[in-house]
């Protein structure tokens, strides 16, 4: 029954029913893939949080099995310990001392099993003393072990347990965020390594065990490149450049939230080295943060004497009762340093104990980008006096037609960074910034500096995909290094929650294989959807070369049920025109689509959502659903580009021919809208090749 609901991905792995979010555990052994994953067992919104399990032999096609971990419930019904994110491990040589007697034997000597060890964070809500006499705070998060003698079908919790209950005295007060243990053998030291997050810190913590139990702090790696938001589930593996075994090089993907490329959730990756201790950055992958934005528009900016916000025609509502600076009505004039041409001023405080909204004039979105400088959110945050940080939190959002179409809110970050929102939908339009405090949090206070308008994104981090919608991707462990292969989380905190399906909630990505690839001189991660999502693939349903794809719209006819779920190739070069691609899960009335292509102009490729679909599950204050979302492709007029497209009934997942960049989208579309149309605009695109393949469900 299950695979026919309204939304359902059809080749995409779901639970059955409820809640999911990040996969955990990805562990190939004996010729079966598992997926392990945050699950709540009892409704499908967060919570409950326990650990889901499904195994494949194809990365494909998914049985679902028992709950691995399940999260401890105490007799009056409060929630004792959740299962976190972590990962998983096959313990050969049982280092841990697991193993049990198989009941063979070689040679006289008994066979033992080979363990499967799960390393998770331990997340306690409720203040207790363990059975093993560990005294455990409320809200603690310590990284715990559980061990499986039957293939992960069921599990024993160490008695040990948590092995590593707080992070290094030096991070003490982090003892409520340190989380999402990955762990993995390193064979050139023979033990094995951890890396674990300090999520409000942007650091990473590297340790190295002998035995899974005993754990010893090695390094420490971050704030780095991304770091406006949480880091969450980091990923540290090996991949080869150009597929050169000799040239081997150390990568890490770490989830932001929010403060992704987008908003929200987001996923960046840094190439580097590691040496068994540390891992190191390559000088090529480093942000510069003092780097202003090319071709770049920054306001004049003046001392004002102006001493509130309305003289600088802001208006203010709701209640700051904070005091001096921190009371938006009356702020106190060095607070303001100055004031846009155009309305917009360089430097903004807002906070205090009320809550309220201060909204800038209106201005014309000049430009693709607007960065500026933020910091604060909750800072200085005080857990003893602060309340919690979700108390505190002010946002800076940008509002066109009324909606809300870019969101960022403040984090606990001590310096300025910079962010920068992609607003090539909306330039020439109307808008303002509006920036909110939405709960009466003692300590909220947001600053924002140097608006600037621009050609190209504040270069900030290397991101894993452009879209909204992949998050927490983490790699398996037990395939060889040049079959790396990535799943993210096909979702986004910042909707999570309400996305509208109603028996299960979220998707997982693709399945992705990763590599290393010099392109330009410069070594990039690339990805590629694993080859076994081939073997789903219909005989090519339409195929098609135009030597020249004239301006306008032509539709192609893909019959049901492949007008949802199918593998679109496209190839083209570059003619008179301006923009190319394709728009699908069109409807009648062309008032539903998802429009995919590539921006000549803007040497980008964009996925545009607006006309999606369902947007009403997003309340109107968070409108994050909705957007217009590019990633750089650099090209030349001469070039063929290439982008393929994978849909599933609700999402779209688009990589270019190289697999440089990605970007991946969740669409919420009627039944009915099933057209599939290409389209040329502003002129003619050249060399067009287009091939259709339908995708099988994995549903039986
Ligand atoms: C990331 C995350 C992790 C945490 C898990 C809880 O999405 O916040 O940091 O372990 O979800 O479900």
């Amino acid at each position: 029954l299950f695979g026919s609901e309204e939304y359902r991905p059809q080749f995409h792995f779901t639970p059955e029913e409820n809640w999911m979010n990040d996969p955990n555990g990805l562990l190939y052994h004996d010729g079966i893939y598992h997926i392990f994953y945050q699950y709540n067992p009892n409704g499908t919104k967060w919570g409950y949080i326990s650990w889901g399990h499904a195994i494949s032999t194809d990365l494909v096609h998914w049985k679902h099995l028992p709950i691995a971990l399940e999260c401890e419930v105490d007799p009056n019904g409060n929630v004792m310990e959740m299962f976190f994110s972590g990962s998983a491990v096959v313990d050969v040589n049982n280092t841990s001392g697991f193993a049990i007697p198989t009941g063979k034997a070689q040679k006289g000597k008994e066979i033992l099993s080979q363990p499967m060890v799960a390393i998770y964070t331990s997340n306690y809500p409720t203040a207790h003393t363990a059975s093993n006499g560990q005294v455990i705070q409320q809200g603690q998060q310590s990284q715990s072990i559980a061990f499986s003698n039957d293939n992960g079908l069921t599990w024993t919790k160490y008695k040990g347990n948590p092995v590593i209950p707080s992070p290094p005295p030096e991070y003490a007060d982090q003892y409520n965020q340190f989380r999402d243990p990955f762990v993995f053998w390193h064979s050139p030291s023979s033990r094995w390594i951890m890396v674990a997050s300090l999520a409000m810190k942007q650091t990473l913590l590297i340790y190295s065990s002998d035995n899974l139990k005993d754990w010893t702090w090695e390094s420490q790696f971050g704030p780095y490149n991304a770091t406006f938001g949480e880091w969450e589930c980091p990923s540290l593996f090996p991949l080869y450049v150009d597929g050169n075994t000799a040239a081997e090089k150390w990568v890490l993907l770490i989830g932001i939230n929010p403060g992704g490329v987008v908003a929200g959730s987001g996923t960046q990756s840094i190439i580097g080295s590691f040496d068994g201790k540390t891992f190191v950055a390559d000088p090529s992958d480093v942000y510069d943060p003092t780097k202003v934005p090319v071709d770049s528009t920054v306001f004049q900016d003046f001392e004002s004497t102006s001493s509130t916000f309305e003289e600088l025609g802001w208006t203010a509502t709701g209640d700051f009762v904070g005091s001096g600076p921190r009371n938006a009505s009356t702020v106190n004039a060095g607070n303001i340093k100055g004031y846009l041409g155009n309305g917009i001023m360089t430097t903004c405080l807002l906070g205090g104990t009320g809550t309220g909204t201060i909204a800038s004039p209106n201005f014309t979105i000049a430009k693709d980008y607007i960065s500026f400088l933020i910091a604060g959110g909750y800072y200085p945050y005080n857990p003893a006096t602060a309340g919690t940080p979700e108390d505190n939190q002010v946002s800076i959002n940008l509002v066109v037609d009324g909606k809300i179409v870019r969101s960022q809110t403040g984090a606990n970050t001590e310096n300025l960074v910079w962010r920068s929102w992609n607003v090539a939908g909306w330039v020439g339009q109307e808008a303002y910034l509006i920036a909110t405090d939405a709960n009466s949090g003692p300590s909220a206070h947001l600053h924002i500096d140097e608006i600037v308008f621009s050609n190209s994104p504040k270069e900030e981090a290397n991101w894993n995909d452009f879209g909204p919608d992949y998050y927490a991707a983490v790699t398996y462990n037990g395939l060889p290094t040049s079959e790396r292969t990535a799943i993210g989380w096909m979702n986004n905190w910042a909707y999570a929650n309400n996305i509208p399906t109603s028996t299960w909630r979220s998707a997982m990505s693709i399945p992705r294989t990763l590599a290393l690839k010099t392109i330009n001189n410069k070594i990039r991660l690339v990805q590629q959807p694993a080859s076994s999502v081939s073997t789903l693939y219909t005989s090519t349903l339409y195929s098609h070369n135009f030597s020249v794809l004239h301006c306008g719209e032509t539709q192609v006819n893909v019959p049901a049920p492949y007008n949802a779920r199918m593998k679109l190739g496209l190839k083209f070069s570059r003619g008179t025109g301006t923009k190319f691609g394709v728009a699908l899960r069109s409807n009648a009335t062309n008032t539903q689509e998802t429009v995919i292509g590539y921006d000549f102009l803007g040497q980008n490729v964009f996925v545009d959502r607006f006309k999606s679909g369902n947007n009403s599950f997003v309340d109107s204050d968070q409108n994050a659903f909705p957007g217009y979302f590019i990633a750089t492709l650099p090209t030349k007029a001469t070039d063929v580009i290439e982008l393929n497209i994978l849909l599933d009934w609700s999402s779209v997942e688009v990589f270019d021919g190289e697999g440089q960049i990605a970007i991946t989208c969740q669409i919420f579309p009627v039944d009915d809208s099933a057209k599939v149309k290409l389209f040329s605009q502003g002129g003619s695109t050249k060399s067009v090749s287009v091939a259709i393949n339908g995708i099988n469900s994995v549903w039986k």
